[in-house]
């Protein structure tokens, strides 16, 4: 699924099944530690995906970390995201000559729980995922994704917060082909900044996509050229 939101520059792996005794780095162990079951399974599925998504770009397996605020560490020249919830976990990877920022997010296709909408959304973002959707859709949910979609392109880049009301998304939205529903949104940063290349970051363009009860979230930032 998310492979169809990016462009050719972006390699991504994903998975609906968790893959049985996939190897982790020692060090990538040591993280773990006792963690329980459920973010096991996660964990090590998500960078089973990486690995692949490394592969693709013709890059030997490594160790992927958290760094500060738990940021995935990639080799040097790779810029990424990666995310999981139930039923997914996928990993999108780029050389960072060609792509500045990438997040990506993925989260099951039902309503937020009550009182959440009203905590992340600005006004017209409230109104809109109101309104019915003409496209299958859980518009609250696809509108928390976008946020996370926003931070996690955001965070790697820029090393500073940013919260729920510091970014206005829109959607576009299309039906077809095939099942689902898909489309684009935009995201207006209310707090924009200049990142470490230079690149006045005061808006990201993104793509979601939403079928097989999921919806997924994708942004892509080019380098400069
Ligand atoms: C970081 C955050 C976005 C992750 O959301 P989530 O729904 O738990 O994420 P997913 O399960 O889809 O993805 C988890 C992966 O995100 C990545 N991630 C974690 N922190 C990150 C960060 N600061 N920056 C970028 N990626 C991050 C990690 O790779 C993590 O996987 P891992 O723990 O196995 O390494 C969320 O926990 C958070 O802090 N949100 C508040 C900030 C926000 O969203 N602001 C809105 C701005 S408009």
């Amino acid at each position: 699924m998310i492979g169809e939101l990016m462009p050719e520059t972006v390699v991504c792996a994903e998975a609906f099944e968790d893959r049985d005794e996939e190897a982790l780095f020692p060090e990538e162990r040591r993280v773990l530690g006792q963690a329980v079951e459920r973010r096991r399974r996660e964990f090590t599925t998500v960078r089973a995906c990486a690995r692949q998504a490394l592969a693709g770009l013709g890059l030997p397996p490594a160790p992927v970390l958290p760094g500060v605020r738990n940021t995935p560490q990639w080799p040097t020249g790779v810029v990424g995201s990666m995310t999981h919830c139930d039923g997914y976990r996928a990993a999108a990877l780029a050389r960072a000559s060609d792509v500045t920022a990438v997040g990506i997010d993925a989260e099951p296709d039902g309503p937020l729980r009550p009182g959440v909408l009203e905590s992340i959304a600005l006004p017209r973002e409230l109104a809109w995922a109101r309104t019915a959707s003409p496209v299958p859709v859980h518009r609250d949910r696809l509108l928390f994704s976008a946020k996370e979609c926003v931070y996690k392109a955001w965070f790697p880049m820029m090393r500073s917060e940013l919260d729920f009301e510091d970014a206005e998304i829109t959607f576009s939205q299309a039906a077809g082909p095939g099942p689902g529903a898909h489309g684009a949104f935009h995201a207006r940063i209310l707090r924009p900044a200049r990142n470490s290349l230079g690149q006045q970051v005061g808006s990201f363009s993104g793509r979601w996509s939403a079928r097989r009860g999921l919806l997924v979230t994708a942004i892509v930032l080019a380098a400069p050229s």
